[in-house]
C-alpha cells in the first residue's frame, strides 16, 4: 500500500485523465493499492462544484467500465476525490490553492504534482509550486510527475530542466514514457536476463539485425495541429521506440534496482551513433499517409486533407537505421519504424538470427520476437523439415510462449507508473541524461528534414511500409518483417 499522500493532478478534466488516469486511480483503489487516508485532488481551470465533479468521475467510470465496477469501490473512491478551481482570471487562485494543501488536515503532507497539461505550462507551474513551498522536500516527500514530451529538441529540454531543477532535485522529477508501464515492456529485462540461454548469443556474433516496430491503424484524429509541430520521428521515435531499444540492448544492469537500470540505459542511448548528415537519406525515410481505406473505419482522409494544409512536410511515417557503438553490436544495424494509418496495428520488437555460416544453401531464418501489443507474447522461429520424401522440404515453425493468459490482471501502463510515482520507484521515468542522448539522436535528422522541402512520399493509408522505405536496409538480405 502506498505512503500517505495527496495526489495532485493538473489538467484532470482533460482527456488523458478521463481515459487513463481517473479509472486507473480507481483500479488502483480497487485493488487495494491505495491508503485510506490518500486524498487526490483535480485541478482545472472551470468553476465546477464538488457534485458536478463527482458526477463526471462517474461518467468516466460508466465509460470506461461500461457500467460493470463495484459501487462500494466508487463510494471509497469518490470519498478520495476533491476537485479545487484555479480560475485563470484570479491573481490569487495559485495561493489560495497552496493555502488548501498546507493548512486542511484532510490533505496527507507528501504531495504528487502529475502535470498533464500542455508542455508549455510545465516550467510555469513548478515555478509556482516552488514559489508556495510546495516542492520542499525537507520534511515530506515532494515529486513532480511530468508528462510527455520533455522538450521538443535537446535545446529546449536543457532549458526546461535548467528551469525545473531550480526548484527539483533529479531523485523529485518523474519524466513520463508511458511504454515503460507496459507489462509486455517490463517483461523483456526479465526474458533478457533470467534466461542464461539468451546471453550467449545475444551479440553481433549471432545477430543479424534488430526491427523495433510501432505501426498504428489510427490517423492523427484531433490532434492535427499537435501533430503537426511534433512528426512522427518526435512523437514515436525519440521516446518509445528508443526506450524499447535500450532495454532490447543494454548490458545487464549491476542490479535490478532503479538506478541501476537506468544507468545501463543511458550507457546504451550514449552509444548510439548519430547519423552522419551526408548518409541522412540512406539511413532515414519518411512518408505521409493519404487517403485510403481502414479495415472497420471505410475510407479515410489523408494527413494533409485532415490539416487543410497541403504544404506540411511532416511525416506520419519514419524509419530509421542506427548503430550502436559498443563491443557488443558493434555493425550490427537496429532498425526503427513507426507510422500512422497502416492496416495493421501492433508494436514488436523483432530480432533476425544470422544465417548458418557452414550451410549456406539452407537459408536458417531464425527471428525471435516479442510482441508488445495487441497480443503479449514471445515467440521463436525455426525451421524444421516438412514430414514427407523430399529431403530438404522446410517450413518455419513458430513456438510461442504467451505472456498474458486469460485470467491476468489487466494493469494500464498509467497505474503502474501512478504507483510508482506514489511509491517513489524511478526505473520506469526518464533521466534527464536519457532524454538528452534521444535527442541528441533524433535531432540532426528533424533538422535535416525540415530544412528539405521536397515533396515526401505519400503512402495509401491502409497499406503496408512503402517500398521506398526499404532504401534504409544495409543490404538485400533484410526486409521488414510483417507479423499477422
Ligand atoms: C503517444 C503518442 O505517446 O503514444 C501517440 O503521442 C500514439 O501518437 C501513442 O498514438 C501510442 O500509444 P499506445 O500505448 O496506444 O501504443
Amino acid at each position: 500500500m502506498t505512503n500517505n499522500s495527496t495526489l495532485v493532478l493538473f489538467g484532470a478534466r482533460g482527456n488523458l485523465s478521463r481515459i487513463k488516469l481517473i479509472p486507473g486511480l480507481f483500479h488502483l483503489e480497487e485493488s487495494g493499492k491505495l491508503s485510506n487516508e490518500m486524498k487526490i485532488v483535480s485541478v482545472g481551470r472551470q468553476n465546477i462544484s464538488q457534485d458536478e465533479w463527482e458526477n463526471e468521475i462517474k461518467d468516466m467510470l460508466e465509460k470506461k467500465f461500461e457500467g460493470k465496477y463495484d459501487l462500494e469501490v466508487f463510494d471509497r473512491f469518490i470519498k478520495k476525490n476533491i476537485y479545487h478551481a484555479t480560475l485563470p482570471d484570479d491573481p490569487n487562485a495559485f495561493k489560495n490553492f497552496a493555502k488548501l494543501l498546507h493548512d486542511d488536515r484532510r490533505f496527507p503532507k507528501n504531495f504528487a504534482f502529475f502535470l498533464s497539461v500542455r508542455p508549455s505550462d510545465f516550467a510555469k507551474i513548478i515555478g509556482q509550486l516552488a514559489e508556495e513551498n510546495l516542492l520542499n522536500d525537507d520534511e515530506y516527500w515532494r515529486r513532480v510527475l511530468i508528462e510527455k514530451p520533455f522538450g521538443t529538441d535537446l535545446k529546449s529540454a536543457i532549458e526546461l530542466q535548467k528551469s525545473i531543477s531550480k526548484h527539483l532535485n533529479e531523485k523529485q522529477i518523474y519524466r513520463i514514457d508511458h511504454y515503460l508501464g507496459k507489462s509486455a515492456l517490463q517483461n523483456i529485462l526479465w526474458t533478457r536476463f533470467t534466461n542464461s540461454i539468451l546471453e550467449p548469443i545475444w551479440n553481433k556474433n549471432y545477430i543479424d539485425h534488430i526491427q523495433i516496430t510501432n505501426h498504428e491503424t489510427l490517423g492523427v484524429g484531433e490532434r492535427t495541429q499537435f501533430y503537426d509541430a511534433t512528426g512522427a520521428l518526435r512523437d514515436m521515435t525519440q521516446s518509445h521506440l528508443l526506450q524499447m531499444l535500450a532495454l532490447t540492448t543494454m548490458e545487464k544492469p549491476k542490479s535490478f534496482s532503479p538506478d541501476d537500470i537506468r544507468t545501463e540505459k543511458i550507457k546504451l542511448l550514449k552509444s548510439i551513433k548519430s547519423i552522419p548528415i551526408n548518409e541522412i537519406n540512406k539511413h532515414a525515410f519518411r512518408g505521409q499517409y493519404k487517403s485510403g481505406v481502414i479495415e472497420k473505419e471505410g475510407h479515410v482522409k489523408g494527413y494533409l486533407e485532415e490539416l487543410e494544409n497541403t504544404k506540411s512536410i511532416v511525416e506520419t511515417y519514419a524509419a530509421i537505421r542506427l548503430y550502436i557503438d559498443n563491443p557488443r553490436w558493434k555493425n550490427i544495424p537496429v532498425y526503427l519504424r513507426t507510422a500512422k494509418r497502416l492496416s495493421q496495428s501492433g508494436t514488436f520488437i523483432s530480432i533476425k538470427f544470422k544465417n548458418n555460416q557452414t550451410e549456406k544453401k539452407l537459408n536458417s531464418n531464425n527471428w525471435l520476437v516479442f510482441s508488445i501489443q495487441p497480443k503479449e507474447s514471445t515467440y521463436f522461429e525455426i525451421q524444421t523439415k516438412i514430414p514427407g520424401l523430399n529431403e530438404s522440404d522446410l517450413r518455419t515453425t513458430k513456438l510461442e510462449g504467451i505472456n498474458r493468459l486469460d485470467h491476468d490482471e489487466k494493469i494500464d501502463a498509467y497505474e503502474t507508473l501512478m504507483l510508482d510515482l506514489l511509491e517513489g520507484n524511478q526505473s520506469r521515468f526518464l533521466h534527464i541524461d536519457e532524454v538528452k542522448a534521444a535527442w541528441s539522436l533524433i535531432d540532426p535528422i528533424i533538422k535535416y528534414w525540415s530544412e528539405n522541402k521536397e515533396k515526401v512520399h505519400q503512402y495509401t493509408a491502409g497499406t503496408s511500409d512503402p517500398k521506398e522505405s526499404e532504401i534504409i536496409f544495409e543490404n538485400k538480405n533484410q526486409f521488414w518483417r510483417e507479423e499477422n
